[in-house]
C-alpha cells in the first residue's frame, strides 16, 4: 500500500488520460492520492476531482510564485473550500527565492496570512521551499506547536532535516532521490525518522530516474518507495506501511 502525498493530476497535462492515470495508480498499489492546489484555479480543480473519486483528497492554497494574487476574495474562497470534507490541508504555500516570481516581502505576507488560516482551521500545511530555508524555518519555529505539516520535495541537508523534524514537521521525499547524483538527498532519505517520512511524486514534474524528463504520474511513487527501501535496508512494504500511517495520522483521513 502506497500513498502519493503530492500530485497535480488536476492539470491539463492529464486531460487526455486522467482516468487511466488514476487506474494505473490503483494497479500499482497507490491507494490514496493527495491533489495539491497552488492557486485559485488549481485549488478548485483539486477539490472537484477529489469530490468525484473516493480515494482522492485535495488541498487549497496560493503558491509563492503567485503570492500577489492572494486577494481578500481568494482568501475567502479558500476558507470556504477548507470546509469541504475532502480538503485535508492548506498548500502548497511557502517561499521561493530561486525563481522569485513574486517579491520576497509579498511572498512572506501571503505565507503568514495562509498560516493564520491553517491555525484557525487546525489544518496541516504543505510547504513549498526553494532556496528559502533561512526564512521559512524561523517562521515555522515561531508557530511551533500551533502548526503541523510537510516540507514537500525536501532538498535540504541532514541538519535542516533534523531542525524541521524538531519543530514538528514531516519530510516529503520525491523522485529526486532516485537520481544517481542526488547523494545528499539519499543520505537524508536514509535518516528521516520513521514517524516523519512521506513519499510523493509532485507529478507531472520530477519523474523518477526510469522516466526522467517525461511526464510523472502517481503510479511512479512506487519507484520512490523502492529507492528509499533500498537506502534504509528495508522492504518496500515497510516503507509503504510507515508512510501511509504517517499520512493518515498527519492528515486525519481515517
Ligand atoms: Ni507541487
Amino acid at each position: 500500500m502506497l500513498i502519493d502525498s503530492h500530485a497535480h493530476i488536476q492539470l491539463n497535462q492529464f486531460n487526455k488520460d486522467r482516468d487511466a492515470v488514476i487506474e494505473r495508480a490503483h494497479e500499482a498499489g497507490v491507494t490514496t492520492i493527495l491533489i495539491i492546489g497552488f492557486d485559485l484555479e488549481t485549488s478548485l480543480g483539486a477539490v472537484e476531482l477529489a469530490d468525484n473519486h473516493e480515494n482522492l483528497f485535495a488541498t487549497v492554497g496560493m503558491h509563492p510564485h503567485d503570492a500577489k494574487k492572494l486577494t481578500p476574495d481568494v482568501l475567502n474562497t479558500f476558507r470556504e473550500l477548507l470546509n469541504h470534507p475532502k480538503v485535508i490541508a492548506l498548500g502548497e504555500i511557502g517561499l521561493d527565492y530561486y525563481r522569485n516570481l513574486s517579491p520576497p516581502d509579498i511572498q512572506k505576507d501571503a505565507f503568514e496570512k495562509q498560516l493564520d488560516i491553517a491555525e484557525e482551521f487546525e489544518m496541516p500545511i504543505i510547504v513549498h521551499n526553494r532556496d528559502a530555508y533561512m526564512d521559512i524555518l524561523p517562521i515555522l519555529e515561531s508557530r511551533q506547536g500551533q502548526i503541523q505539516g510537510v516540507l514537500h520535495c525536501f532538498t535540504g541537508d541532514v541538519e535542516l532535516m533534523q531542525r524541521s523534524v524538531e519543530i514538528g514537521f514531516h519530510i516529503g521525499i520525491g523522485g529526486i532521490v532516485t537520481y544517481p547524483n542526488a547523494k545528499e538527498m539519499q543520505v537524508v532519505a536514509s535518516k528521516v525518522p520513521s514517524d516523519r517520512l512521506l513519499i510523493e511524486t509532485d507529478c507531472p514534474w520530477l519523474a523518477p530516474q526510469f522516466r526522467r524528463g517525461k511526464r510523472n504520474e502517481p503510479s511512479y511513487v512506487r519507484a520512490v518507495a523502492e529507492k528509499i527501501a533500498e537506502l534504509r535496508n528495508t522492504s518496500i512494504e515497510t516503507i509503504g506501511e510507515i508512510t501511509s500511517n504517517n499520512f493518515r495520522s498527519l492528515f486525519a483521513t481515517d
